[in-house]
C-alpha cells in the first residue's frame, strides 16, 4: 500500500541545497518558492509533496508527524531538542559554525578570566547555555530572533552567539570571531512512527538521500 510522504523544508539556503538530493532520489520540486506563495508544493513523485516552514519550525512540524522527515540545521536541532526524531543523515549541506563574537578592541580574554558576568546575545540560548557552562564562565543571555551582530555595536550585549560561514557579516559590522563552539551542517530528520508505519515509501528516499549527500562530501 502506498502512503503519502510529506517533507518539511525551509526556504533558502536548505531548499535549494536539498533540491540536488531530491534530484538523486529521481525528484522534481514541481514549484518555485521564492515565485510562488503557495506553501504545500507537489512533486514529481506521486506520493510526495513539500512543504514551506521556518527553519526553527521544521522539528516541529516532523515531531508532531504533520511532516514525516525534514532537513533541519544542528543548530536548530539542538535548540529545539530533537524529542521524537529520528536523524539518520548528516546531509552535509548548510555548512557554518557557531561562534562567538566580540566588537573589535573589546578584551575577551580579561572579561572572561575577571570572572565577571558576560552578557552574551544570541538566537540559540540552549548551545550558548552549554558552552558557558562548560567553560566556568557565568553569563547574562539575552534572547534575540536576528540580526545578533547589532547587540555588542549598541550596548545591548558584551559578545553574541551567531553562525559564521565566511566572516563577511562580522567583518562589515567590525566584530571578531573569539570562539568556535562547533561545526554546523544540515541533517535529515525523520519521524519516528512515520518511519516504521511508511517504512516501504520512505525508505528509498532516505537512502537516495543517503548516497547523494555521501556522493557529495568532500572525504567520498
Ligand atoms: P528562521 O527563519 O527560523 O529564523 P534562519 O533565518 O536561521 O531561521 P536560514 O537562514 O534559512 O534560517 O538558515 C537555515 C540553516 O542554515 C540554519 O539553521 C543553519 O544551520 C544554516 N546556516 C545559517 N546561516 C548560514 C550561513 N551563512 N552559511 C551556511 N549555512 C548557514
Ligand atoms: C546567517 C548568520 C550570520 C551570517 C553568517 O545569516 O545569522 O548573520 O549568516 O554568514 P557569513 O559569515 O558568511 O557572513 P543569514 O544570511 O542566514 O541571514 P538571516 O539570519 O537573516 O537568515
Amino acid at each position: 500500500m502506498s502512503s503519502q510522504l510529506t517533507l518539511a523544508l525551509s526556504k533558502g539556503r536548505i531548499f535549494n541545497d536539498t533540491l540536488p538530493l531530491l534530484e538523486a532520489a529521481g525528484i522534481r520540486v514541481l514549484e518555485d518558492p521564492e515565485k510562488s506563495r503557495k506553501l504545500i508544493l507537489e512533486t514529481s513523485h506521486p506520493d510526495l509533496r513539500v512543504i514551506i516552514v521556518r527553519a526553527s519550525d521544521v522539528p516541529t512540524y516532523v515531531q508532531y508527524g504533520a511532516a514525516d522527515f525534514g532537513v533541519a540545521g544542528k543548530d536548530v536541532l539542538i535548540e529545539h531538542g530533537g524529542i521524537g526524531l529520528y536523524q539518520p543523515v548528516d546531509l552535509q549541506i548548510a555548512a557554518c559554525r557557531m561562534s562567538v563574537a566580540v566588537a573589535e578592541g573589546f578584551d575577551y580574554a580579561s572579561a572572561v578570566r575577571q570572572g565577571a558576568r558576560l552578557r552574551v546575545a544570541t538566537k540559540y540560548v540552549e548551545i550558548a547555555r552549554g558552552h558557558f557552562a562548560s567553560k566556568g564562565v557565568h553569563v547574562d543571555l539575552i534572547k534575540l530572533y536576528g540580526s545578533m551582530e547589532l547587540a555588542p555595536l549598541v550596548g545591548l550585549s558584551d559578545a553574541i552567539v551567531d553562525l559564521v560561514s565566511t566572516g563577511n557579516t562580522l567583518r562589515a559590522n567590525h566584530l571578531v570571531e573569539v570562539e568556535q563552539i562547533m561545526d554546523i551542517s544540515s541533517r535529515l530528520i525523520v519521524n519516528q512512527a512515520a518511519l516504521k508505519l511508511k517504512r516501504e515509501n520512505l525508505q528509498p528516499i532516505l537512502a537516495a538521500f543517503e548516497t547523494a549527500s555521501l556522493a557529495g562530501s568532500p572525504s567520498a
